[in-house]
Parts: C-alpha cells; sequence; structure tokens
C-alpha cells in the first residue's frame, strides 16, 4: 500500500512512523513534512492547503490512501479534492469537518443528536454577550466560533477579559463552565461504524501546574489509571456513535477521526469540544500503544470497510509525550536556532524512547527549530512513572536555546497509579 500523508507536525511524524512501521506499507509519502518526518518518508514540497495540488501529487504517485493530518486541509476541502480524484482518503470532507471549523455548527449536531454538553449561547452583538456572561457566570468561557489552533478560547474569571475576548471575535460562542478532568478520546469511523482508540490526557497550559495561556497542547499520557473502566463504551454510546449517526443523517457522513475532548463532571461527561482530526500530542501516546497495523484501520475508515476490521489490540505499557516549544510559544516564536541531542536519544534511549519533530526544518547537517512546538519526545514504560523517567531523561538530553517544557506531564497520574 502506498500511503501520502499531509501535514507537518509531530502528530504527522507519529503517524508516519506507525505507518512506516506497518509491513503493508511499501511506500511512505509526506507533504510537506519536517526535518524528522524526511527519515520515515519521501517529502514533497505541495501546500497542504490546496486541495488541488494534495490530489495531483496523489495521483502522481499512485497513492493507495491519502491521510490528512490537520484540521486546516479538512476544513479547507482537500480531502474533497482527493476523494474526487478517485483515491481514498481518511479525512472528513468540508462540510463534516464543520464539526471542529465551527463551535456553533457543533453545538447545533450535539442538541439534534441529545450528546451532553455545556449549556450555550451563540453572540454576534455585546448585549448578547453581556446577557450570555450575565446567565452562566464567572469563571467565563467565551470561545471565537472559527478555528484558532487552540488559541480561539478564553476561560477567566474576570468580566472584562470575557467581554475583551468577545469583541475581537466576530461570532462567539459563550458557555457553561464544566469542572472536572478533561479527557481526549479518538474514534475511527467511515461514517457508519465507529471504532473507539484509547483515552488520554492533553496539557492544554502552558506552564507546570496547569498555569499561563492555553496552548496547542504540551504533553499527554495514555492510559488513565484514574478513570472508569466503562468510560470508553459510556463515550461510544452516548457521544460518538450518536455525533457519527447524526452527521449520516444530515446527509454529511463523517469519516476520519472524531476526537471527543471531553469533561468528567460531577453530573457526568460533557463534550467540551469536537475536533475532526487526530489530536496533537494526544496521538503520540494513543499509537504507542496500538498494535494493530495503522494502515488497514485508516484504509478501512477510507473506505467503508470498519465493520470487518477485528477488534483493535492495544499494548498494556503506558506512554508519555513531553513537548519542547521555543521560546515564547503560545506568543511569537522564537525559530532558526540549532537543536542538538537527537543522535544521542537515538543512540541511548532508544526504542523506548524517541523523538518526534513538528516545527524543525535541515539545514546542511544541522537540524533548526522553525515554529511554536519544536518536538515532542515519546516514551513507552510498564506504566507512567517509567515512561514519565525516560520521556524526561531524553527530554533532558535535547539542547534547543530559550526552550521550554513542562516539567509535570502526567506525573500526578503516575503518583496516584
Ligand atoms: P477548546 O478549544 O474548546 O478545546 O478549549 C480549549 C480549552 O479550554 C479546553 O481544553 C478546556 O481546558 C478549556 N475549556 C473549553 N471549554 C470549557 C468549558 N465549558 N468549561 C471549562 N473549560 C473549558
Ligand atoms: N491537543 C489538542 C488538539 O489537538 O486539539
Amino acid at each position: 500500500m502506498k500511503v501520502l500523508v499531509i501535514g507537518s507536525g509531530a502528530r504527522e511524524h507519529a503517524l508516519c512512523r506507525s505507518l512506516s512501521l506497518d509491513p503493508a506499507v511499501t511506500a511512505l509519502h509526506c507533504a510537506p513534512g519536517n526535518a524528522g518526518i524526511a527519515e520515515a518518508a519521501e517529502l514533497h514540497r505541495v501546500d497542504a492547503l490546496d486541495g488541488a495540488a494534495v490530489s495531483a501529487l496523489a495521483v502522481k504517485l499512485g497513492a493507495d490512501l491519502v491521510v490528512v493530518g490537520p484540521e486546516a486541509p479538512l476544513v479547507a476541502g482537500v480531502a474533497d479534492a482527493v476523494r474526487e480524484a478517485g483515491v481514498p482518503v481518511f479525512g472528513p470532507s468540508k462540510e463534516a469537518a464543520r464539526l471542529e471549523g465551527s463551535k456553533a455548527f457543533a453545538k447545533d449536531v450535539m442538541a439534534a443528536a441529545g450528546v451532553p454538553t455545556a449549556r450555550s449561547y451563540v453572540c454576534t452583538t455585546a448585549e448578547a454577550v453581556d446577557a450570555a456572561l450575565g446567565a452562566f457566570g464567572a469563571p467565563y468561557v467565551v470561545k471565537d466560533d472559527g478555528l484558532a489552533a487552540g488559541k480561539g478560547v478564553v476561560v477567566t474569571g474576570d468580566a472584562d477579559a470575557a467581554k475583551a475576548h468577545a469583541t475581537a471575535c466576530e461570532r462567539v460562542v459563550i458557555e457553561e463552565y464544566l469542572d472536572g478532568p478533561e479527557v481526549s478520546l479518538f474514534a475511527v469511523t467511515d461514517g457508519e461504524t465507529v471504532v473507539p482508540l484509547q483515552p488520554a490526557q492533553d496539557f492544554k497550559r502552558a506552564l507546570d501546574g496547569d498555569e499561563g495561556p492555553n496552548t496547542g497542547g504540551m504533553g499527554a499520557y495514555s492510559p488513565l489509571p484514574w478513570a472508569d473502566p466503562g468510560l470508553v463504551d459510556e463515550v461510544l454510546r452516548t457521544v460518538l456513535q450518536p455525533t457519527v449517526d447524526e452527521m449520516r443523517r444530515r446527509g454529511t457522513p463523517f469519516s476520519g477521526l472524531l476526537y471527543a475532548g471531553l469533561a468528567i463532571t460531577g453530573r457526568g461527561v460533557r463534550v467540551i469540544e469536537f475536533n475532526a482530526r487526530f489530536g496533537d500530542p494526544e496521538t503520540q501516546v494513543v499509537l504507542a500503544r496500538l498494535q494493530t497495523p495503522l494502515a488497514g484501520v485508516l484504509m478501512a475508515a477510507a473506505t467503508g470497510g470498519l465493520a470487518h476490521l477485528e477488534p483493535l489490540r492495544w499494548s498494556d505499557d503506558a506512554a508519555v509525550t513531553v513537548v519542547v516549544a521555543s521560546q515564547n510559544y503560545p506568543g511569537t516564536p522564537r525559530t532558526g536556532d540549532p537543536i542538538t541531542g537527537l543522535e544521542e536519544v537515538a543512540a541511548q534511549d532508544a526504542p523506548h524512547a524517541y523523538v518526534l519533530h513538528a516545527g524543525t526544518r535541515r539545514d546542511g547537517d544541522a537540524v533548526l527549530s522553525a515554529g511554536g512546538r519544536v518536538l515532542s519526545v515519546t516514551a513507552t514504560g510498564k506504566d507512567l512513572t517509567e515512561a514519565r523517567d525516560r520521556a524526561y531523561t531524553a527530554v533532558s538530553r535535547i539542547r534547543l536555546e530559550g526552550s521550554q517544557h513542562r516539567s509535570d506531564i502526567a506525573a500526578s497520574a503516575a503518583a496516584k497509579a
């Protein structure tokens, strides 16, 4: 099977790594990729947002499957363009990707499907914003309706800050604050059958102790020893399957990866958000534990064959990933600095710990930082404590001037396990 992966983050590196380990994959391509992905796949300089260019590349390569990693190409309709060219694609249509692309649309689907989520108002005027903030009280949750790379949400006790964020956005969703631990649960779907993966937890805030601004995600771990063993089945029944059924009923079936961001509140599970693609960095830990070869799973989702897929097999190992970010991330990051220590990790920590690249590029023999989240170190172990130790040992070998990482990824879960 010839596979083309679209994207350039650590999520795409994790996808390429798993695909490269799958004996069914005979050729692996990626566009545009990064310095790390270049070691697993052949890179192509194609704009991920350009559907015509991506589908032309897929046809030229004779790809059997295209896997679209990030949300922006999906929302731009890149999966539709590839599908129209006759190539199977893992990733939803532009219409179905609105589950992620518009928070107001997602709320509408959830209401129709009876999926539990925070009560909310969609507001476009200052008066409506004031009324909604008043109705829910503090802490205030204000979400930009459109895509914002994880940075469009403000959760604050300060009414002025909440109003300022609402004013900066054209259309906002203001919703009830959900208290309780967050879980990311992914499911692979062909539009009908839904196959959940293992749950993970992400660390959204920039600094230790969940302080600082929201980011795209600073680390993750799986499994969740503290979670109810019935959680996955419950979310499949109450969230994932009803949402996929509702999208099909509307004539816009959702196929690909449905990501449910959940809060486990005192009153039960509530959806915080949907995403239409694998989460980053959760994918790094989920795929580290998946034993079933990946290509067949993604192909079954792309071609309507999930009902016939064997149950997924999972390792009992724990996995932890720690993101190394540039100075000043999630603000405008400092880039262009050399990253060293990568060979030491490969020589001393593999196979239990390895580096997945995000914002990196090669310059001669050097690897340079080229984005906010630069790379993530992923490690496995018999439990979270061992996986954490291995991940942080590898992180300590990597040098990048001004870089930052959280030191408490999976710490409290490991202590409680
Ligand atoms: P989102 O982009 O919707 O995932 O929101 C980013 C982060 O904001 C989430 O991971 C939560 O930590 C927080 N958040 C979003 N919605 C709520 C809510 N209703 N209550 C509490 N926290 C929230
Ligand atoms: N880790 C959060 C996301 O991928 O949206």
